[in-house]
Parts: C-alpha cells; structure tokens; sequence
C-alpha cells in the first residue's frame, strides 16, 4: 500500500534490492563464482587445483597480488611475514583486559582494530608502503592475536612466535602448546589446517567481504576495515553454520534421534529446523569446497577419534538427503560448514575458536578486495540508497 510516486520525484530512480540479491556493488578481477554449476576459482585457478597444489600462503600471495609467485618470491613474501609475527608488548596487555570466558571473536576484532593505534602511519591509505606494510602485518599477527585470544580463554600464558616455524605451524603452536610441553608437530594437521584456510581465502562480495569494502571505501584504514570484516563474520547467519552443524548433532545423539526421525522432521518443517550445513544462497549444486574436505574429514576423524559418531550421523544424513526428493527439487546439497566444524572439533579447537578459524582463512580475501578497491579509479564512497516509508511531514504537537 505504500505510494512510492513522491519519493521518486524527489529522489530520481532507485533501485530497491534488499539483501543485495541482484545489485553488483563493484567489479572484481579476484574471485569467479557460478553457483549452478558449483564452480570457484580464484584469479582464474579452479579452487580443485589450489587445495590439490597450492599452499595457504601461496594462494593468499595469489590474491591479494594476482598472480602465482615465483619460488623467489614466494619466499620473499614467507620471510617477510615471519618478520612480523611478534605483537607489541604493550598489544598483549590488551588481552587481559576482557573477561575470561569472552568470546574470541570480538577479542580478535578489538585487537585488529587497534593494531592502527601502534602502527599510526597506516592511517594513509594512499601510501602504497603503508598498504603493503599493513597487509604484511596483518597476515602475520593475525593468527598470533587469534591463538593468544583462545589462551587467554583457558587462563595459559602466551607464547612468543618462533619464527623458524611456518605460518600455520606457529598458529597451532602458539594455540596448543605450552612452555611445559611443547606442541608435537603433526603434518597431516598442518596440511589439512592448511586446506581449509585455503578454501575459506576468498568468496567474492559475501557479506564481511562487502563490509572491508564499504567500511574501505571511506579511506579508513586496512586494520580498521578488516576488523569490521570480522565482526561482520561473527554474526551466526555468515560465519556461525559450522557450530550450528555440531550442535544439531549434538542434539540429535543426545536425544537419541534417529537420522532418518530427523530428516522427517526436517522435511515437515518442525519447529523449524533445517538441516544445517545444508543449502546455499549462491551454490545451487555441490559447494565444491565441501566436495574437497569430505575426504578430509574422514581421514581426519578416522586418525583422531578412532570413528567418531557424530561423523556416523552426518554421514547418515548426507546419505539420506542426497537421494531424498525434498532435497534434490529445492537443489539443497551440503555446504562447506557441513564438515569443517567436525575437522576443527577433531584438531582440539574448541567451538568458540570455529568462526575465528574463518577468519583467518578469509584475511588474505579481504585484504585482496580491500586494495584491489583502492587502487579503483574514482572510488566512490559506498553510500547506498533507500526507500523512505516512514511519516511524510508533520508538525510538533502542542501539549
Ligand atoms: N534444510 C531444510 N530445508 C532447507 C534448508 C535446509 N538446510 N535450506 C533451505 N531449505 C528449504 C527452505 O525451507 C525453502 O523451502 P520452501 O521452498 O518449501 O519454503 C527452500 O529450501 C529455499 O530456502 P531459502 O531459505 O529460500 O534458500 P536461501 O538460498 O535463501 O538460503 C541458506 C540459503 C540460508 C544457507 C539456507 O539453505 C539455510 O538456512 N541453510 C542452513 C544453514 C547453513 O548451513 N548456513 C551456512 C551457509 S554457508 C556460509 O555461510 C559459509
């Protein structure tokens, strides 16, 4: 019933796209999506070639600078980002001042945020120094705060970086071991962490990507935008699915539920429940990520747990949802969440730590659409528009 005829006279044509369903806010030469056809590629790669060959640090030097580096620079780069591990003394007092059972994702936010408060230079953003200075930074202390964020929660000491160590290496390190005892490396751990960063790099204009980009596009810096991603992720519609996956099988073993008495209550739309890791707002088939890390999966939770049997579950109800009529019509196939939460619970992460394990997955992303922005000729300040519903004009009552 809304007349729309006098906003439009006032304001010229809009376009009214909630949820940015069919709104292109930019061009992007990064990340190429065909969510019919379950296709991702980055800069052009097919994502199946780079978690076969690639390494995280490889494809995070890919997007952000566009191409594959050579051995050399690759381990240019590598050396440059062990440089900057250590966080400033002063930094690490910051984590004392949260309380103890906070959670890790505001912790990193905060922390990311004021990374600009020691780094001053940062805050101009037409240096291209400053820009590459910052996007080293970030890649290397960012799993440092995220590690140190989870040792805060649990009351131990932080460790220093050790710099002899691989990014992931020193991330699981700095997360698992002691000054007692020190973590035991174990490489099928590294490589498959190291796969799922990998998988998580980039996603083009989902929601904290579009966020570093609005937030960026006002000039604010590269820690201030990509703290704004992380708080953009932290809601549980974007990076929550993979602890909304193990709690549903939490609760369908502790209820004692068959897979196929959930399914059917799934179907009939219960109490609303859906079967979560399920279905996609861009991937109508497949998510090849999730077709990368079901083996994964396996073979991790087979090498941890011995069998795990909430791996039992959801194997079952992949099974069932696969050849169910309910799923195929409605293209429903399982997400990448499906099986992430399960690798991390298998690897000791606890839930918390999920989403900030996304996080630093989708870092070299972020920094990647950050500066391809800024480097955009004419920049505009995002600035959408909107339909105004509310009162028309009217006057202050007299009392
Ligand atoms: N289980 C059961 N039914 C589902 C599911 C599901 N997981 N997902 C969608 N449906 C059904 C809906 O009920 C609807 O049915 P209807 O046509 O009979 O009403 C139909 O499929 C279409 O659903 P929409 O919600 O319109 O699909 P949309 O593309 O908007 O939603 C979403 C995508 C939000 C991911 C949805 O599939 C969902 O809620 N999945 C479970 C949560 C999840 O795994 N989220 C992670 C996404 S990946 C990520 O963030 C990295």
């Amino acid at each position: 019933g809304f007349d729309i005829a006098p906003m439009l006279k006032s304001t010229g044509n809009v376009t009214y796209d909630p949820g940015f369903m069919n709104t292109a806010a930019t061009k992007s030469e990064i990340t190429y999506i065909d969510g019919g056809a379950g296709i991702l590629r980055y800069r052009g790669y097919p994502i199946e070639q780079l978690a076969e060959k690639s390494s995280f640090l490889e494809t995070s030097y890919l997007l952000i600078y566009g191409e594959l580096p050579t051995p050399t620079e690759l381990e240019a780069f590598d050396q440059k980002i062990r440089r900057h591990t250590l966080l400033h003394e002063e930094l690490k007092g910051f984590f004392g001042g949260f309380p103890r059972e906070a959670h890790p994702m505001p912790v990193l936010s905060s922390a990311v945020s004021a990374l600009s408060t020691w780094y001053q230079d940062s805050l101009d953003t037409s240096d291209e120094e400053q820009v590459e200075l910052s996007t080293i930074r970030l890649l290397a202390k960012m799993p440092v705060i995220a590690a140190y964020a989870y040792k805060k929660s649990i009351g131990q000491a932080l460790l220093y970086p050790d710099n002899s160590h691989s990014l992931v290496e020193n991330f699981l390190r700095l997360t698992f071991g002691t000054a007692a005892e020190p973590y035991v490396m174990d490489p099928e751990i590294v490589k498959a962490l190291d796969l799922l960063l990998i998988l998580h790099a980039d996603h083009e204009q989902n929601c904290s990507t579009s966020t570093v980009r609005l937030v960026g596009s006002a000039q604010a810096n590269m820690f201030a935008s990509v703290s704004a991603g992380i708080n953009a992720l932290s809601g549980p519609a974007h990076g929550g699915a993979n602890e909304a996956v193990l709690k549903m099988l939490r609760t369908i073993q502790a209820e004692g539920v068959s897979p196929e008495d959930y399914m059917e209550k799934v179907k009939n739309k219960e109490d609303g429940v859906r079967l979560m890791g399920f279905g996609h707002r861009v991937y109508k088939n497949y998510d090849p990520r999730a077709k990368l890390i079901k083996q994964t999966a396996h073979d991790i939770l087979g090498k941890l747990s011995g069998g795990d049997e909430l791996l039992d579950i959801a194997m079952r109800l992949e099974e069932k949802a696969l050849a169910d009529d309910y799923f195929i019509e409605r293209k429903l196939y399982p997400n990448v969440d499906f099986y992430t939460g399960l690798i991390y619970k298998a690897m000791g992460f606890p839930e918390k730590m999920f989403t900030v394990l996304f996080a630093l997955g989708r870092l070299p992303g972020w920094i990647a659409q950050y500066r391809e922005m800024i480097q955009e000729p004419g920049l505009k300040i995002g600035r959408p528009r909107q339909l105004y519903v509310g009162h028309p004009e009217r006057d202050y009552p007299t009392r």
